[in-house]
């Protein structure tokens, strides 16, 4: 766990950063969310001998985007151009390129993370592992919001 707060620590502490844990996101703060993307992808990363660095740091930037995305999605319903789920990789990597320096591999991450509602595919390993946690870890949360609290809540790690 040090390693892993070692790895994030200037990210999880920044101001701009901050201003996720007051955005509900599925069930909780989007903080919250990218917290648990971030840990679980790097627990699986480390596992698996892949780049764990830029996983904890590309999972934790993946939706840095400070916009109510239920708000977003009724005020656009008839706009195809503003679409949030094709959208909101390209504002996330916007904003982390803003307040933080980016390798190839962490902003591949974060764009690619809808896949395969993107454009194009994951250039590495590391980006279709978020992806698949980032989903895994939604739909547990979606679940939780309708008090279904769920059946399938696995310890990825102990399992892939
Ligand atoms: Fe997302
Ligand atoms: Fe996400």
């Amino acid at each position: 766990m040090n390693e892993f707060f070692e790895l994030i620590e200037d990210i999880l502490f920044h101001d701009e950063f901050l201003k996720l844990k007051d955005m509900t996101h599925h069930k909780g703060s989007r903080y919250d969310h990218l917290v648990s993307v971030s840990y679980h992808s790097y627990k699986i990363a480390k596992k698996y001998n892949l780049d764990y660095k830029s996983v904890a740091r590309g999972a934790l930037l993946h939706d840095f985007f400070l916009y109510d995305w239920r708000e977003y999605k009724k005020n656009n319903r008839f706009n195809i151009k503003n679409n949030h789920g094709l959208n909101h990789p390209k504002v996330a990597l916007n904003n982390a390129i803003k307040y933080f320096d980016l390798n190839d591999k962490e902003k591949d991450i974060i764009v690619k993370h809808m896949w395969p509602k993107c454009i194009g595919i994951p250039k590495y390993k590391e980006s279709y592992l978020v992806s698949f946690v980032d989903k895994h870890i939604a739909t547990i949360e979606f679940l939780e919001e309708f008090g279904m609290k769920n059946k399938f809540e696995l310890v990825l790690e102990d399992v892939i």
